[in-house]
């Protein structure tokens, strides 16, 4: 079982102007991959999300990192820069799947600027800010997060077995 952290990221959300439900969908959906040992409601600052990044990677050793929400295209969207400026390594599959499949959903999956990438032994995986974006997106890659999370973590997992 994997040590998982949730961020939603919303200005509204953050001053409780908005009540999560895509926080909770991710929960729901990764209860087989590991354990949610931190969920967090942050706004869109750049400084809080890329602090938030470094301490459930650093401090918390979060083995996975799921953002939901500002990947999109306002001027307060912050996600993909917080989570660029934290990471080591892109993994751009991750992302490049989530579009791929949504797209056959939906044109508007084209506007979300979701990265992915490494930042020591953590994973950080942007998805969009509504349920639908998060169940739609999350379904295309939760069959790769097993074997990508046990070769990150050194726990095993032979590629091509
Ligand atoms: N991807 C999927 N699979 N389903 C969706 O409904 N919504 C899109 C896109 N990606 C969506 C999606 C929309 S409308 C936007 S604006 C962008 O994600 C960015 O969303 P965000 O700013 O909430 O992160």
């Amino acid at each position: 079982m994997y040590r998982i952290g949730i961020i939603t990221v919303s200005d509204k959300g953050s001053r409780g102007e908005r009540v999560d439900r895509s926080g909770p969908a991710i929960r729901e959906m990764v209860k087989e991959l590991g354990e949610v040992v931190s969920y967090k409601v942050l706004p869109d600052d750049l400084d809080v999300l890329k602090e938030e990044l470094v301490n459930m990677s650093d401090k918390l050793k979060i083995d996975l990192i799921l953002t939901t929400g500002g990947t999109g295209l306002s001027p307060r969207d912050n996600t993909p820069e917080a989570t660029l400026a934290v990471i080591e390594r892109e993994v751009p599959g991750l992302p490049e799947a989530m579009r791929r499949e949504s797209l056959k959903k939906t044109k508007h999956a084209m506007l979300s600027r979701a990265v992915a990438g490494v930042r020591n032994r953590t994973l950080i995986i942007n998805l969009p800010g509504s349920v639908k974006g998060v169940q739609e997106c999350l379904e295309v890659i939760l069959p790769a997060l097993p074997h990508g999370l046990d070769i990150l973590t050194g726990r095993g997992g032979e590629c091509g077995s």
